[in-house]
């Protein structure tokens, strides 16, 4: 059901996924790559890893940009890593190593790792512990051992309107009981509903500044800190506080948030759940907010 895909070329030649069961593309079409870097691995700050220890959680892996990325920096610094992966689908991960572009990218160790990963399901030498979890994240959430906590959480999942059962308040609370203290969760999505859903949970939230600011490109998605470490977060020139629009955003229907209570509705249940939520509330429109601001879109 959820193998049927096309393959898009994207501008920073990077290749990337449309899949036409979830009539979405897994990258932004300005670059696979650079979304990885902007969207995900500049704000995890990793040189606080050189030499150390760091647990990671990628909800999400799809083609694994995400951790190729992750890999390739920590292999440098010679971090340990605990890595866990969440993932529905095993093609993408096919498509990666059958393709030369993708695997130009990365080094000899990175394709290593991603062919075992492809064959065993896992990976381990000396540095690196990585396990992928086949099937719905919802339920393979369960199998990662209860005492392991993530310094870095990576949710990449397709848009809300799309696939909202990875956006749910329920599934978002069993990943962020897996956040460590000092942890980041980190997302492209600056949807009004997950920042809310965050953000009640008692996390601190953050926008991940967008590479140039115009009226309608004001954030290229969210980081959730628990408590914060002042000094890192200060020297994080990657994520801000949430403006006075953004903070507005949370006041409209646009926050009522996904709801899933048994972890396993269907897409449509959820959308349709909380269309009725937003019809009944009294919250301002997200056009009157869009308006306000002066946002075309
Ligand atoms: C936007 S793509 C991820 C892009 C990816 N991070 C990359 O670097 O290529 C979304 C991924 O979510 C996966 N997915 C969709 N629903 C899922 C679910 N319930 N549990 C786990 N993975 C899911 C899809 O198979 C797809 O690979």
């Amino acid at each position: 059901m959820f193998t049927e895909f096309q393959e898009i070329s994207t501008r920073d030649g990077s290749i990337s996924l449309r899949s036409l069961f979830f009539q979405e593309n897994f990258h932004s079409l300005e670059g696979a790559l650079k979304e990885t870097e902007i969207k995900f691995i500049n704000p995890s700050n990793l040189k606080r890893f050189k030499d150390k220890s760091v647990n990671v959680l990628d909800i999400c892996f799809g083609l694994g940009y995400n951790s190729a990325s992750l890999f390739s920096n920590l292999i440098k610094q010679n971090s340990f890593l605990k890595w866990y992966a969440l993932e529905i689908d095993n093609k993408p991960l096919e498509y990666s190593l059958r393709n030369k572009s993708f695997k130009k990218l990365w080094d000899q160790k990175v394709l290593k790792i991603f062919k075992s990963l492809a064959q065993n399901c896992k990976y381990k030498d000396q540095f690196f512990e990585c396990d992928i979890l086949w099937g719905d994240a919802r339920k393979t959430i369960y199998s990662i051992p209860a005492n392991i906590k993530f310094d870095l959480i990576y949710l990449d999942g397709f848009s809300p309107q799309k696939c909202p059962q990875i956006w749910s308040v329920e599934f978002l609370e069993k990943v962020t009981q897996r956040l460590n203290t000092n942890g980041y969760l980190i997302t492209y999505s600056s949807s009004a509903a997950i920042r809310k859903t965050l953000r009640n949970f008692g996390l601190n939230i953050f926008n991940i500044k967008p590479n140039f600011v115009s009226k309608n490109l004001w954030s290229n998605g969210t980081i959730a800190i628990n408590i914060i470490d002042e000094k890192i977060s200060k020297s994080n020139l990657s994520f801000t506080k949430l403006s006075s629009m953004e903070e507005e955003h949370l006041l409209t229907k646009a926050s009522i948030p996904y709801r899933d209570p048994t972890l396993n509705s269907n897409a449509n249940d959820i959308i349709q759940k909380r269309v009725k939520e937003q019809l009944c509330s009294n919250l301002i429109t997200p056009k009157e907010w869009r308006d306000k601001w002066g946002m075309t879109k």
